[in-house]
């Protein structure tokens, strides 16, 4: 017996023989199966398309003058079915017309009536190797997909997991509880988890942005009244003001009117935007936040008296990672993922974000959002 690939040895690999001719039926049974492949026969298109939806064959040979269902007819509804199954067509009328049709609609190679038993197994061998090349790349194609589909949960669980891990058996040795520590071995344990606590916040971050990135971020939406997220948000950052000797003003009218939007999403949006204004400010600096319904918007103003951005930086500063690198900001510490978020965010509520600065002085941040009218729900927030 000649060898056959891979596939027969595991798993036989099945052939259909669709044939109006039983002797010729006949025939190709024996040879193949003698080759070791599991064979079944039809005497026409109509049974032989049952069994194809039935189990599905790898191999299909088509005689294309069968009398019913035509073999060019047979053999798209095959690619219909499942367009990883090979066809081969066998004909007494061989034409290179009819074989060229015959590979348009979907037929792998052409054997013309009569072959010999080698001229069979070489164009059967040759058709399920290149099955196995299409079934290869489909499952290839598959893994890709749901690697994509679930990149986001799947980063979260891979990377975030073990870091979280990490960051409690560092606790219990820092709690002293496998042992007494030294000062500088106490020390070095706090700064180990204070690096895997911003590598955790950075995955935050991530996270979130691919969550923007593929859409999936106005799933929970609510009507929102924005000066309640702005108190709440300035009061979470309260004892970081404080201890900067921060000044605070707040220009918040009592109703504004309400936007739709993801909760979270928009509070996270303020926080990066005050957290910004407290760290690149000065000790005793000032930072305001006014808000007020205007045209279509509510606008949102935050403002720091503090080290500015360079104007060439300027363009720069929504950009993921990017950071202005220079002697007032060395010992600040960041991602320069914020203010991406920010952008991402304000954009997806159909909003959008505006930037002044002045180096040294001022900077000044401007959040435009759409106040939800009731009627346009779904141009405001789509
Ligand atoms: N209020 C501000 N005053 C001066 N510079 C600012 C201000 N806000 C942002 N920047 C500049 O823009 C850069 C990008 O800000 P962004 O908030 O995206 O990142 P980050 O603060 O560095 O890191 P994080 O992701 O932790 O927020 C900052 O590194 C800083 O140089
Ligand atoms: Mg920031």
């Amino acid at each position: 017996m000649e060898k056959l690939g891979k596939r027969p040895m595991s798993k036989k690999s099945t052939i259909l023989v669709i044939d109006d001719e039983e002797t010729m039926r006949n025939a190709c049974q024996q040879v193949l199966s003698k080759s070791g492949y599991h064979t079944e026969t039809s005497a026409d298109g109509a049974d032989g398309l049952r069994k194809v939806r039935e189990f599905p064959p790898d191999l299909v040979l088509v005689d294309l003058k069968m009398p019913g269902i035509s073999g060019m007819e047979v053999l798209e509804k095959i690619r219909k079915i499942d367009s990883t199954i090979i066809s081969i067509i066998i004909t007494g009328y061989a034409t290179i017309e009819s074989a060229v049709e015959a590979m348009k609609r979907g037929a792998y190679d052409f054997l013309p009536k009569p072959f010999t038993p080698d001229e069979l197994r070489i164009i059967i061998k040759r058709g399920l190797e290149r099955r196995e090349l299409v079934l290869e790349s489909l499952s290839l194609r598959r893994e890709k997909e749901k690697i994509e589909k679930n990149f986001i949960s799947m980063v979260s669980h891979e990377l975030r997991r073990p870091l979280i891990d990490v960051q409690e058996y560092l606790e219990v040795v820092r709690a002293g509880i496998v042992g007494r520590l030294t000062q500088p071995q106490k020390g070095m344990l706090e700064k180990a988890s204070g690096q895997i606590n911003t590598l955790l916040v950075l995955i935050k971050d991530w996270l979130d942005m691919s969550r923007i990135e593929a859409g999936r971020m106005l799933e929970n939406l609510e009507l929102l009244d924005l000066s309640q997220i702005l108190y709440k948000t300035v009061d979470l950052l309260r004892e970081k003001i404080k201890n900067k000797k921060i000044t605070l003003e707040v220009n918040i009218p009592a109703h504004l009117p309400l936007i739709k939007g993801e909760k979270l999403s928009i509070e996270r949006v303020f926080t990066n935007l005050f957290r910004n204004a407290i760290d690149y400010n000065h000790e005793e600096g000032r930072i305001s936040v006014k808000a007020k319904g205007e045209g279509d918007y509510v606008v949102i103003e935050v403002s720091d008296t503090g080290i500015g951005i360079p104007q060439k930086d300027i363009p720069f500063i929504f950009d993921e990672f990017f950071r202005v690198k220079n002697k007032k900001t060395k010992h600040i510490t960041g991602s320069g993922l914020g203010l991406s978020i920010v952008k991402k965010v304000v954009e997806a509520h159909r909003g959008s974000i505006e930037v002044r600065s002045e180096e040294g002085k001022e900077s000044i941040f401007t959040v435009f959002l759409p106040k939800f009218t009731g009627t346009n729900e779904k141009s405001s927030v789509g």
